[in-house]
């Protein structure tokens, strides 16, 4: 009860802020299940038609699947999850981590994300553009709250003993995710690997090894 009080206020508390997204130009515009139409965002549905359900989503009490090599989950409300969200320029997410598990260095390409911890102990950071490349982090406990700015390099890391829960509200409704690793080590079809030993500045086989992980 008390964290979904906690989560009601915060993401009204983002409201307030500047969403990335472009302004409705309507109430509202769900997105229509299976739309074949191709616009910026989803087509909408017909309003006469739209019910609460279409700006409701249920689960996010439930923990995230940890058992993976990064030992975290990400349960996102997007707009794919969420119709409602279409147009209005927010969504959310539960980030749910393991004892030393990581939510590995990735970019929203279309958010800013603010983030709140509601159990346990998190090593968050950001990496500023080129040339200073500077590292910001910090260790947040239960109730700190942190932002990442729209399109940098970012991570979490639970360094806690138990397991570590946050809440991310994001402003878009599709904020989009790009894992570093896994973008460039786990293209289709792969970056040629002379490019990538060259950009990292190590030996071609090293390059395989990782590209074979993703
Ligand atoms: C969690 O994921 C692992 C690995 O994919 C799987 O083996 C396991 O059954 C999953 N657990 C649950 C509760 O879904």
């Amino acid at each position: 009860m008390a964290k979904s009080v906690a989560l009601a206020c915060f993401l009204g508390l983002f409201l307030a802020f500047a969403a990335a997204d472009h302004s409705p130009l309507q109430d509202f515009c769900v997105a229509q299940a299976g739309g074949s139409v191709f616009v910026n965002g989803m087509a909408c549905k017909d309003p006469k038609t739209v019910k609460a359900n279409d700006f409701s989503f249920s689960g996010l009490h439930l923990p995230g699947n940890m058992s993976n090599p990064v030992g975290s989950r990400v349960t996102p409300v997007t707009v794919a999850q969420l119709p409602g969200l279409n147009t209005l320029g927010i969504s959310a997410a539960r980030i749910d981590i393991a004892p030393w598990g990581i939510n590995p260095p990735h970019i929203h390409p279309r958010a800013t994300e603010i983030l709140l911890v509601l159990e346990g102990t998190l090593e968050v950071g950001f990496i500023t553009s080129n040339p200073d490349n500077r590292l910001i982090s910090k260790v947040l406990q239960k109730g700190d709250v942190f932002v990442f700015p729209q399109g940098l390099v970012h991570f979490q890391r639970n360094t806690g003993f138990g397991n570590a829960v946050a809440i991310a509200a994001l402003g878009s409704q599709n904020p989009g995710v790009i894992t570093i690793a896994n973008a460039v080590f786990g293209s289709t079809p792969d970056i040629s690997g002379d490019i990538l030993a060259k950009a990292f500045q190590v030996d071609k086989i090293v390059v395989g090894q990782i590209q074979s992980k993703f």
